[in-house]
Parts: C-alpha cells; sequence; structure tokens
C-alpha cells in the first residue's frame, strides 16, 4: 500500500491549509506524491490521496489526466523527455528522441530493461531558444546533438 512520508504527509497538509479551496493543493500533492513514488502517480496513491485531503478520487483523477507533467505509468530511474514542439523539431529534436531510443534500444515511454530509462517526447519546455533540448528528472540540458545526448545519459550515475 502506498503511502508517504512524514515529511510529505506534513507537507500536503500545509498545503491544504494554504489555500480556501483544497482542490488548490492537488498539484503540489501530486507533485509530492510522484516524488516519493518512483517518478509517477499510481491508482492507489490516488486513494491514498483523497482519504488524506478528503476529496473525492475524482477531483484527483482530473488534474492527473489532463496535465502531461504527472505520470501515469511507471519510469525508468532516469526519466528523459525531449522537446519535439516546433523549436527542437526544427533543430533535430525529433530525431534526438529516436536516436536516443535506438541507441538505449528500447521504445518511447518504457522503462529499459535495466531500469535506468524511460525516453518520452513532450511538448514545449521554455527552453525553445536553446534547442534542442531534454529534461532528465528535474535538470535541463540544452543545444544538444545526438552524440551529447547520449554523452550526458550515460554518464549518469
Ligand atoms: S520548443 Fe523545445 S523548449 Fe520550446
Amino acid at each position: 500500500m502506498f503511502s508517504l512520508s512524514e515529511e510529505g504527509v506534513a507537507f500536503v497538509k500545509r498545503e491544504l491549509n494554504r489555500y480556501e479551496d483544497r482542490r488548490s493543493a492537488v498539484i503540489p500533492a501530486l507533485y509530492r506524491v510522484q516524488k516519493e513514488n518512483k517518478g509517477w502517480v499510481s491508482p492507489e496513491s490516488v486513494t491514498y490521496l483523497s482519504h488524506l485531503m478528503d476529496i473525492p478520487s475524482a477531483w484527483i483523477e482530473e488534474v492527473l489526466t489532463f496535465y502531461t507533467m504527472f505520470n501515469k505509468r511507471p519510469v525508468g530511474k532516469y526519466h528523459v523527455q525531449v522537446c519535439c514542439n516546433i523549436s527542437c523539431s526544427m533543430n533535430g529534436g525529433r530525431e534526438m528522441a529516436d536516436h536516443l531510443c535506438s541507441t538505449l534500444k528500447l521504445k518511447e515511454d518504457e522503462v529499459s530493461g535495466d531500469g535506468r530509462y524511460t525516453i518520452s517526447r513532450v511538448e514545449c519546455l521554455g527552453a525553445c531558444d536553446k534547442a534542442p533540448m531534454m529534461q532528465v528528472n528535474d535538470d535541463y540540458h540544452e543545444g544538444l546533438t545526438n552524440d551529447k545526448a547520449v554523452e550526458i545519459l550515460r554518464g549518469l550515475k
């Protein structure tokens, strides 16, 4: 059964007290759950949050399914999000996503056999002037080439 750490529970309770409407705490709560649940939000963690926050699980589900920054299935230790929006695409972002998948021998959005990587195509990450770019967990890597992107991933501990 999923549960948050003591710090996670305290965080969610602080967020609930911060807003007049309990719904406003859903996004920060989901972020916290994702961080503590290996990068994704499982169905059981939605049920857990629903009880903790005393709100219907449907309110959580609607936020979870609307925003793409929440992962609805497991991801690797390193979730590699390759921007494939216009600036990045014009500078090789789509080809870079393909290159990473073929180099690491995995399909988009699947977890590699060793559990280290998931490669996903995403929309604009707001670093268009540094295209092409990718986000690995919380870190941005900009102005990439295919080789440089592979080198970054291979260098992760
Ligand atoms: S188009 Fe890639 S960061 Fe904006």
